[in-house]
C-alpha cells in the first residue's frame, strides 16, 4: 500500500464483546473510500459491549491497532470509536436561543446551541455518544445551512444518544492507555448500518439488526434519519454458552458446533469433547438444534416486539438487514423472514466486492468500516470540534459535535 498517491486516512475502532476490530480507509478521490488495512484481536475486559477493565481492553486495542497500522502502512493516532452497551438511551428534543440584532450565525453559534441542547436534556452523570437527526431553524423555519444567515431566533431539534459517564470514562481511559485520540464517538449499530445499508433503503425505511456476541442492537432508519434504537443484552455468544452447558462441553467446542450446524436440521448424533478432555459425549442432533433455536427465538422475539411497537409490519419497504457475527448463523435469514413476515437479507460491509458471503472481513469489520466511513464524511467538521474541545467548553460532550 505504501506509495498511494493521495492519502486522507480515517480509522474506525470497534470495541466489541468478542473482538476489537480496526478498519483503516483512504478517502482518496475515487467514488468510494478504499480500505487500506484491517486489524483484529479477541477482546479482553469487555462485557456486553461495555469496557469494564480499561487496562485489559487497552492491551487488545493496542494489538488490533498495531496490526491495522502495519497492514495499512500508515501510522494513524486518532480513531472514530463505537460506544455500546445496553444502557444507551436516545432522547429527542428541541431548544431555541435568541440571536443578537445584526449578528450573522457562525459555526461556533451552532456548536454552542448543540452544547446547550445536551446540557438541558441530559442528567449530570450522562455523556453524549452521538447527536443525530440534527435540524436547525431560524425564526421557526427549517434551514439546511444556517451559517451566514441572520434572524431573531436560532432553534435546534435533534436526537441525543447518551450513556452513563462512568462507561464513557472507561473507554477514554482505555484509549489514553494506548495513546489514541478520539475523533468522534458513535453508537455501534448506527455505524454498522452505515456500512451495510444502501441510500435507498435508508430513505424507504429499513431495520438493521446487529447480532453481536453480547448484544443484539436494532435501529429503524427512515428518510435517512434514526427513528428508533433498541438494545437487547443477548447475542450469539449466549448460544455458545447454552451449548457448552447443555452438551457438557467446552466453549471452544460449543462455538464450533454453533458455526457448523447453525439452524440446520441435524440428523443422528453429534460428538463433542467432554469437559474432562478425556473422551467424547454423543448427543442427539435434535438437542443441539433445540438449544440453538430457543436462544435464537428469544432474539427474534425481541426484534418482533420492536417491529410491533413501531407498527412496521406492513410498512417497511427496505425490509430487515441482518449484520454482526451472529447474522452468519446458518439458516438465520430464512427463519427470521418466516418469523417476522418481512423480507430479510444479510448485510455485508459495502466496501468489499460482490461475492462476499464467505469473506470474514465482510462481517468482522462491518462496524469498524462504518465508523471510518462516518469519519470520511466529517473531516472538516471534526477540526471545528477540536477547537471547541481545546477551548475548554466541553467535557462530557466532546467528540460528537457536528
Ligand atoms: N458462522 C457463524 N455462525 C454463528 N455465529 C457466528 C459465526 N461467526 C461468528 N459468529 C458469532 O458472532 C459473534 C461475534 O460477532 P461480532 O464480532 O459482531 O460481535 P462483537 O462486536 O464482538 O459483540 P457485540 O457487538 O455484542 O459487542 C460471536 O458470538 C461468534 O460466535
Ligand atoms: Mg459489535
Amino acid at each position: 500500500m505504501a506509495g498511494t498517491i493521495q492519502r486522507d486516512v480515517t480509522a474506525g475502532l470497534d470495541i466489541g464483546t468478542s473482538g476489537i476490530a480496526v478498519a483503516v480507509l483512504n478517502r482518496g478521490c475515487g467514488p468510494k473510500p478504499e480500505p487500506l488495512g484491517y486489524g483484529f484481536c479477541p477482546s479482553m475486559g469487555v462485557e456486553k459491549g461495555r469496557v469494564i477493565d480499561p487496562e485489559d481492553t487497552a492491551t487488545a486495542v493496542k494489538k488490533a491497532v498495531n496490526d491495522a497500522r502495519v497492514a495499512a502502512g500508515v501510522p494513524f493516532s486518532s480513531v472514530y470509536v463505537n460506544v455500546d452497551g445496553p444502557d444507551i438511551v436516545a432522547r429527542n428534543d428541541s431548544v431555541k436561543q435568541a440571536i443578537a440584532r445584526r449578528q450573522v450565525i457562525e459555526r461556533h453559534d451552532l456548536h454552542k446551541l448543540q452544547l446547550h441542547f445536551c446540557e438541558t436534556i441530559l442528567p449530570a452523570n450522562w455523556s453524549v455518544v452521538q447527536l443525530v437527526n440534527i435540524k436547525f431553524y431560524i425564526d421557526g423555519k427549517h434551514v439546511t445551512r444556517p451559517q451566514g444567515c441572520r434572524g431573531r431566533e436560532l432553534g435546534l431539534s435533534a436526537t441525543v444518544l447518551a450513556i452513563p459517564s462512568k462507561q464513557m470514562d472507561q473507554i477514554c481511559q482505555c484509549l489514553r492507555n494506548v495513546d489514541l485520540q478520539v475523533n468522534q464517538t458513535a453508537v455501534g449499530p448506527l455505524a454498522a448500518a452505515q456500512a451495510v445499508l444502501s441510500g435507498v433503503e435508508r430513505q424507504l425505511g429499513v431495520i438493521c439488526v446487529d447480532i453481536g456476541a453480547g448484544l443484539t442492537k436494532t435501529v429503524f432508519i427512515n428518510h435517512d434519519m434514526l427513528y428508533h434504537l433498541s438494545i437487547f443484552p443477548v447475542g450469539a455468544g449466549h448460544i455458545t454458552a447454552d451449548l457448552a452447558v447443555g452438551l457438557h462441553t467446552s466453549l471452544e467446542a460449543a462455538e464450533k458446533v454453533k458455526m457448523e450446524y447453525g439452524l440446520g436440521v441435524i440428523n443422528g448424533h453429534v460428538q463433542v469433547p467432554n469437559l474432562s478432555g478425556a473422551g467424547y459425549n454423543t448427543v442427539p442432533g435434535e438437542l443441539v438444534h433445540k438449544i440453538i433455536r430457543s436462544r435464537i427465538e428469544e432474539i427474534l422475539d425481541f426484534v418482533k416486539q420492536f417491529i410491533e411497537k413501531l407498527k412496521l409490519e406492513a410498512s417497511l419497504p427496505g425490509g430487515i438487514v441482518l449484520t454482526g457475527g451472529g447474522a452468519r448463523l446458518v439458516g438465520l435469514p430464512e427463519l427470521a423472514q418466516d418469523y417476522w413476515m418481512i423480507p430479510v437479507r444479510r448485510g455485508y460491509n459495502m466496501l468489499l466486492g460482490e461475492d462476499v458471503s464467505d469473506n470474514e472481513n465482510a462481517y468482522r469489520y462491518t462496524t469498524a468500516v462504518g465508523l471510518a466511513l462516518g469519519g470520511t464524511g466529517q473531516r472538516q467538521v471534526t477540526c471545528g470540534v477540536r477547537r471547541i474541545v481545546e477551548g475548554g467548553l466541553v467535557g462530557r460532550f466532546k467528540s460528537w459535535l457536528r
